[in-house]
């Protein structure tokens, strides 16, 4: 089976510098907000181009920190995508915001800047774009509605690690941006892990306090604070991995390059780079005609040995957990075609020629096949 991600691909490329790694922690006596974090929170910073990072232990926890950072609180509004992890979501209600769910962007998957503009009401307090499959959202003009509307901007860059926007990283233009560390994110850890980056002082010291009992320096808390930290040897780890995310990133686009150029066929829409964007292709994602064709694809797919996924198949407003609570301000007709067409296809850097071959020969010979058995259809 040719696997849709492959985390374990990714350590066995890296192993023995990540085992050396491990083994100096292990003997370190120190597991937990040691040396190692401190420096893979500078060379992280230094990565995305901003001030601060703040480990945490994981990508939903970040946000979460991030929004209580913020000073996001009960009755305040949090504006954000249906299309995403549900982390995203659940995020912003574990800081007792109400999120509000606006549509995407048919071409780029990433929130409607239009939408956001409906959504804003008295009690809104931030915006939170997602830079879905690797791909940046519209940034400049949400910088120009937070500022409008005195607003911040918290960027989810849990699938974004060292996308740009006009040659800026993602993760540098908001007040905050958030990563996650999930083992198959681009830059993945062995287990959980995540951060939060910014250039402001104010909210990188509450950032601290708060992933840590709302502890100062003389472990009093000053604040109501939580236990989310990222340990020694998450960070041992992604210090080997990040030397070798550009060229991991650079791998996923020439995959991407690949499928683009075999996969232009009629009925299915590929993705589309955003001008003035470097799409890092956490996913690629085509879309399909209808939601049947998708499903039939899925599985015959599998009986090539083939995985895929669907990112995401229920948007969050209509997941059990949500639907009776959410409120729609607008509509989210986009966000529900969309989850019922695509489909991703496998995506790591360690996918070989043979095997990205097998995928665009199974997907070539599905279409052909379909369009075959349509001509016959439509001769009889
Ligand atoms: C868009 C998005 N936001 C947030 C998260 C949360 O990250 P984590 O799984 O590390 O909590 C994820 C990861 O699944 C994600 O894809």
């Amino acid at each position: 089976m040719i696997p849709q991600n492959s985390p374990l691909a990714n350590y066995l490329s890296l192993s023995p510098a990540i085992d050396e790694a491990l083994q100096r922690v292990v003997h370190s006596g120190h597991y937990i907000l040691g040396p190692e974090t401190a420096a893979f929170e500078k060379e992280f910073a230094e990565y995305i181009g901003v001030r601060h990072a703040t480990g945490t232990g994981n990508g939903t926890d970040a946000l979460h920190l991030a929004l209580r950072a913020i000073g996001v609180g009960a009755g305040d509004e949090v504006i954000t995508v249906s299309h995403t992890a549900v982390a995203t979501v659940a995020a912003t209600e574990l800081a007792d915001a109400t999120p509000i769910l606006v549509d995407i962007d048919l071409r780029s998957y990433t929130m409607d800047v239009t939408q956001v503009q409906k959504a804003i009401s008295s009690r809104t307090k931030a915006i939170l774009p997602v830079h879905l499959y690797g791909q940046p959202a519209d940034l400049a003009p949400l910088v120009r509605l937070a500022k409008d509307h005195d607003l911040y901007l918290i960027e989810d860059c849990a699938q974004a690690h060292g996308a740009r926007y006009h040659g800026k990283k993602v993760g540098s233009w908001g007040d905050a941006g958030i990563f996650s560390f999930y083992p198959t994110k681009n830059l993945g850890c062995l287990g959980d892990g995540g951060a939060v980056v910014t250039n402001r002082w104010d909210i990188h010291q509450k950032l601290v306090a708060l992933r840590q009992y709302g502890w100062d320096s003389s472990r009093s808390s000053q604040l109501q604070g939580f236990n989310s930290r990222l340990d020694e040897m998450q960070a041992a780890v992604l210090r080997v991995k990040l030397t070798h995310l550009d060229e991991n990133n650079e791998k996923r686009a020439q995959i991407a390059s690949v499928y683009d150029q075999s996969l232009d066929l009629d009925g299915v829409v590929l993705p589309k780079p955003m001008p003035q964007t470097t799409h890092v292709y956490h996913q690629y994602v085509l879309r399909c005609a209808e939601r049947s064709i998708r499903d039939e694809l899925i599985s015959f797919m599998r009986g090539r040995h083939i995985q895929t996924a669907i990112h995401y198949p229920v948007p969050i407003h209509l997941q059990p957990a949500y639907a009776k609570r959410i409120e729609r301000r607008t509509s989210l007709s986009v966000t529900e075609t969309v989850a019922e067409t695509i489909i991703s296809l496998p995506m790591y850097p360690e996918l070989n020629r043979g095997e990205i071959e097998k995928v665009t020969a199974a997907l070539r010979d599905f279409f052909a096949r379909r369009k075959s058995r349509n001509a016959s259809q439509g001769s009889t």
